[in-house]
């Protein structure tokens, strides 16, 4: 994941968005959370309208945290449900779209036909360019963490690596997302700032932008809103901005 920085003005190469408030939107229209959950889904297509429109490369949305299993059996039930049918209804738009589609977190946690979806769209949007769309489901960053680790000690232990081999680029290689850049900008919807376990590794020097608009209630003037704030932020890398002003240095992102 070694990047050179974006110039300033610049649309995000790579967008990573938690999709937060989806309950409390149902809840303040006295509905079921599962409706808040419905109207979400909308938000994410309103979403990756918007990237397909900007040019934006990449987005990685947080569907369902390792975490979520633990909520109410009816919700997480009602999220199989929406997941499924997502993957029925939208899969081949996107596809025709030029969107690759790639499940990131512990797939093996799903039901069998929830898994078999999921491959089906890896396996059709694979060729497409567009916009890579990546979404986190049953994921966690720690977990993520732990497993690159783990790869790189069952590496060490078969004698295929040495220790000392190991860097930041290597272990870098080992978490989800690897063959794309780091996420540039960040969104939270729904009032919360915080991080959540999404992509610890990977968020290191992205940009973050929280808003209290519910994620349902998502349009493309609140999109808006964080591009322009991030096209205004100055990225330093942990250089100085006297540095970054220069005309050549090398940053890993
Ligand atoms: C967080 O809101 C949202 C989720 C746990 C689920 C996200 C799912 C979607 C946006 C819909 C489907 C997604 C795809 C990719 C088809 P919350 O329930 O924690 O809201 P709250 O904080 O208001 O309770």
């Amino acid at each position: 994941m070694a990047t050179p920085p974006p110039e300033p003005g610049r649309i995000p190469r790579h967008l990573a968005v938690i999709m937060d408030g989806n309950g409390r939107w149902a809840q303040q229209r006295h509905r079921p959370r599962a409706i808040g959950h419905r109207a979400g889904a909308r938000a994410v297509n309103l979403c990756i309208d918007f990237c397909l429109e900007k040019g934006i490369g990449a987005l990685t949305v947080f569907a369902f945290s390792s975490e979520n299993w633990g909520r109410p059996e009816d919700e997480v039930g009602a999220l199989m449900k929406l997941f499924m049918n997502a993957l029925e209804r939208e899969v081949a738009e996107l596809h025709r779209r030029g969107v690759r589609i790639a499940f990131i977190g512990e797939r093996e946690r799903f039901a069998s036909a929830i898994r078999a979806r999921m491959d089906q769209a890896e396996a059709l949007t694979a060729g497409n360019t567009r916009l890579a769309l990546n979404i986190a489901a049953s994921y966690g960053g720690r977990q993520d963490i732990a497993a690159a680790a783990r790869s790189l000690a069952e590496d060490v232990a078969a004698g295929r690596l040495r220790p000392e081999q190991i860097d930041e680029a290597l272990f870098g290689s080992r978490v989800a997302l690897s063959g794309l850049p780091a996420p540039d900008l960040f969104i939270r919807t729904g009032g919360d700032c915080r991080i959540s376990n999404f992509l610890l590794w990977q968020l290191a020097y992205t940009e973050l932008w929280f808003t209290e608009t519910l994620w349902p209630a998502l349009d493309a003037a609140t999109l808006q809103r964080a591009l322009d704030d991030y096209a205004s932020r100055e990225r330093r890398f942990g250089l100085t901005g006297a540095q970054v002003a220069g005309p050549q240095h090398e940053v890993s992102a």
